[in-house]
């Protein structure tokens, strides 16, 4: 059993009421929303009004991954705009930074979450392991949705549900990046619990069926 949380990089933007009431119709768990800086990752794309927007229109839990540089400055806006969890990216800022963030997402009483780059090792996240909900293993360099799934993080999944053990078992694992019809499979052998998908569930033939095969 997983959660699927379809990404709304890969919805239309002209009509995301629509696209994120699709996703409620057919039985989605979360909407992941991707926020760009244009610096952290060399890609713009949406902010705290349109989160703020998109709260007014669904009950859905929102899994707001922030790929901005030093998130901390901006966090109680995405908290006041209605995020449910803030994932942050641990190469966007100092460990020190980093850990006042996530405790201040806690503090706002947001759920917080932290990302890995490819090229982030499993044992950067040491330091925050007894501070997050969720650990977002990217399976795709951030940027850009539509991109080949990367199936040799796999085994750093793996390593991170060891790591998390004893130290906090109950963290979600979140895959972002390529995971379809197929490679959702691997993510789940290697301990994920949260998979996201932006292009294989809007470009799914059959969205409900797509959304059952990836909780399944
Ligand atoms: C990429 C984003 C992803 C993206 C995934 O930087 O973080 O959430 O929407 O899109 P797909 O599923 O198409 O790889
Ligand atoms: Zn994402």
């Amino acid at each position: 059993m997983a959660y699927i949380a379809p990404s709304i990089l890969s919805a239309d933007f002209a009509n995301l009421e629509r696209d994120i009431h699709n996703i409620e119709q057919n039985g989605g768990d979360w909407v992941h929303v991707d926020v760009m800086d244009g610096l952290f990752v060399p890609n713009i794309t949406i902010g705290i009004p349109v989160v703020r927007a998109i709260r007014r229109v669904t009950g859905l839990p929102l899994d707001v991954h922030l790929m901005i540089r030093e998130p901390i400055r901006y966090v109680r806006q995405f908290a006041q705009a209605g995020a449910d969890w803030l994932c942050i990216h641990i190469e966007a800022d100092t460990p020190q930074n980093n850990l006042a963030c996530l405790e201040q997402i806690r503090a706002l009483g947001c759920k917080s979450a932290i990302a890995l780059k490819p090229g982030t090792a499993a044992e950067e996240a040491i330091p925050y392991l007894e501070m997050c909900g969720m650990i977002l293993v990217m399976t795709v360099e951030p940027g850009f949705g539509g991109q080949k799934f990367m199936a040799d993080m796999m085994p750093k999944l793996a390593k991170l549900r060891r790591m998390l053990g004893n130290v906090n078992p109950g963290c979600l694992l979140e895959v972002d990046g390529g995971v379809d019809a197929i490679t959702h499979q691997a993510c789940k052998d290697s301990g994920a619990d949260v998979l996201v998908t932006g292009s294989a569930y809007f470009k799914a033939a059959d969205r409900a069926a797509f959304v059952r095969l990836i909780q399944g």
